[in-house]
């Protein structure tokens, strides 16, 4: 193939100019996926309908705004297990009533994991989790988790129950219902040999299999982007060589 010089100084220049052009290109796509500030917990849980209570402990402990400042800073992100209103009403009357303000921001923290949990990482996790209520050792604040199939059953020594439905869920916060509050051990269960019985343990047998997948929205977007940079990447280094050759052959 013969091309006129010309031709091959034309070809060059149009190549730069889609160079230059390349920055341009590149921040559009980056820049649109980020979101309007921290993920608002509160929110989405309203959104969702049936959590009226935990808002309302959430808000009240302080732990919502926690989350909300952990949400902008945490590269590890938060997995909520959040107890819909009817798990509140199998507690024994009087049961959050009978909690110091310290025994209700704990139980709040209880229900969070400082680190984000997908549904698939259910099956590997390590027992026992670390909440945010602190010591996970037998006798504290241990969570474990077992899975057979879709089945993520949640066990604190205390209560034991299933994950029931995937509320929300973003690559950095994932939030879980559970239809029983999670009791820790140390507020309902005291270890060492204590005098005041403890409180009787809600026996709900309900059983939902495999929640609904409402609002289980995976971080298409990033890999989305992710996929763009690598196109406009051998885009450039394709013009490169172009105007290499270019060169060469003026
Ligand atoms: C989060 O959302 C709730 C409900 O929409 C709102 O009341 C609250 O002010 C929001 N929090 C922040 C920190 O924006
Ligand atoms: C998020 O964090 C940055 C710095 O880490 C801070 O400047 C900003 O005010 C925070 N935003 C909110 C809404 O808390
Ligand atoms: C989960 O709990 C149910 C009953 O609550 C039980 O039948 C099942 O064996 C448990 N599965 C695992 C994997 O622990
Ligand atoms: C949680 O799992 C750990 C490790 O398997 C075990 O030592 C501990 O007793 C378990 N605790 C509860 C409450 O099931
Ligand atoms: C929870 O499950 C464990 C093992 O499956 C069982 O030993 C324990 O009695 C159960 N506790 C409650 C409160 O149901």
């Amino acid at each position: 193939m013969e091309h006129s010089p010309t031709f091959l100084l034309l070809l060059s220049t149009v190549l730069l100019l889609l160079l230059a052009a390349t920055p341009g290109t590149l921040s559009q796509p980056a820049a649109a996926p980020a979101p309007p500030g921290p993920t608002n917990v509160t929110k989405i849980l309203e959104k969702a309908g049936q959590f009226t209570i935990f808002i309302r402990l959430l808000k009240s402990t302080g732990v919502a705004s926690q989350l909300y400042g952990q949400l902008n800073n945490s590269e590890n992100g938060i997995t909520i297990f959040a107890p819909s209103d009817s798990s509140f009403s199998g507690l024994k009357a009087g049961t959050l009533n009978s909690l110091t303000d310290e025994q209700q921001v704990e139980l709040v923290q209880f229900h969070v994991i400082p680190s984000y949990v997908s549904s698939s990482n259910f099956q590997t996790i390590s027992n026992p989790l670390r909440t945010q209520a602190g010591d996970s050792a037998d006798g504290h604040f241990p969570l474990n988790i077992t899975t057979s199939g879709n089945t993520v059953n949640i066990t604190s020594g205390v209560t034991n129950t299933t994950v029931s439905g995937n509320v929300y869920s973003d690559g950095q916060l994932a939030v879980y219902q559970v239809d029983q509050v999670l009791l820790p051990q140390q507020v309902f269960d005291p270890r060492p040999p204590a005098p005041a019985p403890a409180p009787s343990v809600p026996k709900s047998k309900k059983k939902k299999e495999d929640g609904d997948k409402a609002g289980d929205d995976s971080p298409a977007d990033a890999s989305f982007a992710l996929r763009k940079v690598g196109f406009v990447h051998n885009a450039v280094s394709f013009c490169v060589i172009s105007i290499s050759l270019a060169w060469f052959y003026l």
